[in-house]
């Protein structure tokens, strides 16, 4: 039987709940095709970090990947209205649009950008952590350098929130903290942990400024390429993992709050984000970004 061989990537250690994810979705595959479709998982960014990532799938030089939506967006702009700060009433709300019609339609409309994406994956809320100042009110990141994924909402966002954005790829944060370029960064809790940052940073303020999914993504010209049926195989094997993804995902990223306490963080628990709401209000008021989504800021809102 003829073997197709697929490369793809990620910027998650092997451990972490998102890279496993990928071997998860692998293994589905290469089940249901009896072995006859082979998924090569490369993690820790050993294939590039997601800007190169997504890159190299828009030449087709690359299959798949799991890359954040956030320096995503830069290649596939309707995507952004998903990742505006304080847009989800919590993780339940979060899912429900994601793993619904909204969630779907997404994903349909990323065309013409060379790009298929074809499930979401999970990652929870992202939120600050510094190295000496705690964050306890907004006042507290005035001046701050604080690292941002390569997005410009993000770097919108901590601006409007009286920080300076450093944008750095993922892969450089730990050692920007450890020479302390950044005052700061913000992610989810397993990032936190699995990328060290909690070893350095021990200020985690939980204000959940934003959920920002990951995605797994395929080259077009490559899925195209394949015989329908393991178009469809591949699309139904990546939404299993995306299911799959969602059932680890809580424990994971509890069990890493927990890594973390244990190690000396301090985990600063937020009574009121109103401040924090009204800081980055300007981003919903401009007219190119939260005036252009409004209809779907608005759908979004509406999901119960
Ligand atoms: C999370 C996310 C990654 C992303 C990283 C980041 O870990 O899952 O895909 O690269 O955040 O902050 O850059």
């Amino acid at each position: 039987l003829a073997q197709t061989v697929l490369k793809m990537g990620d910027n998650q250690a092997k451990t972490n709940v998102a890279g496993q994810t990928d071997d998860v979705f692998a293994k589905l595959v290469a089940d249901k095709s009896g072995g006859r479709i082979k998924i090569e998982v490369y993690h820790n960014a050993q294939l590039g970090e997601e800007t190169e990532m997504i890159q190299q799938i828009q030449y087709g030089s690359l299959d798949l990947a799991q890359v954040s939506l956030s320096p995503l967006v830069e290649f596939e702009g309707s995507l952004n209205v998903l990742q505006m700060p304080y847009l989800y009433r919590n993780a339940d709300h979060f899912w429900k649009v994601m793993s619904g019609t909204i969630g779907d339609q997404f994903l349909a409309s990323m065309s013409g950008s060379g790009i298929v994406g074809l499930a979401w994956v999970d990652g929870g809320a992202r939120s600050f952590y510094t190295i000496k100042k705690p964050i306890k009110q907004i006042g507290d990141l005035k001046g701050l350098k604080i690292r941002v994924q390569q997005s410009s909402l993000m770097l919108g966002m901590v601006k409007a929130m009286g920080a300076v954005p450093v944008a750095l790829p993922y892969a450089d944060v730990y050692s920007a903290l450890q020479s302390g370029v950044i005052d700061g960064a913000e992610n989810n809790y397993p990032s936190y942990v699995d990328s060290s940052h909690y070893e350095v940073a021990k200020n985690y303020t939980d204000d959940h400024h934003t959920m920002v999914p990951d995605l797994i993504i395929m080259s077009a010209k490559k899925l195209a390429s394949l015989p329908k049926a393991d178009q469809d195989l591949i699309r139904e094997c990546a939404k299993l993992a995306q299911k799959d993804h969602h059932v680890r995902w809580q424990e994971a990223s509890a069990k890493a709050e927990k890594t973390a306490r244990d190690a000396g963080s301090s985990i600063i628990v937020l009574d009121d984000i109103t401040d924090f709401q009204k800081a980055v209000q300007p981003l919903y008021d401009d007219p190119s970004i939260g005036g252009a989504y409004k209809p779907w800021v608005e759908k979004i809102r509406a999901v119960k």
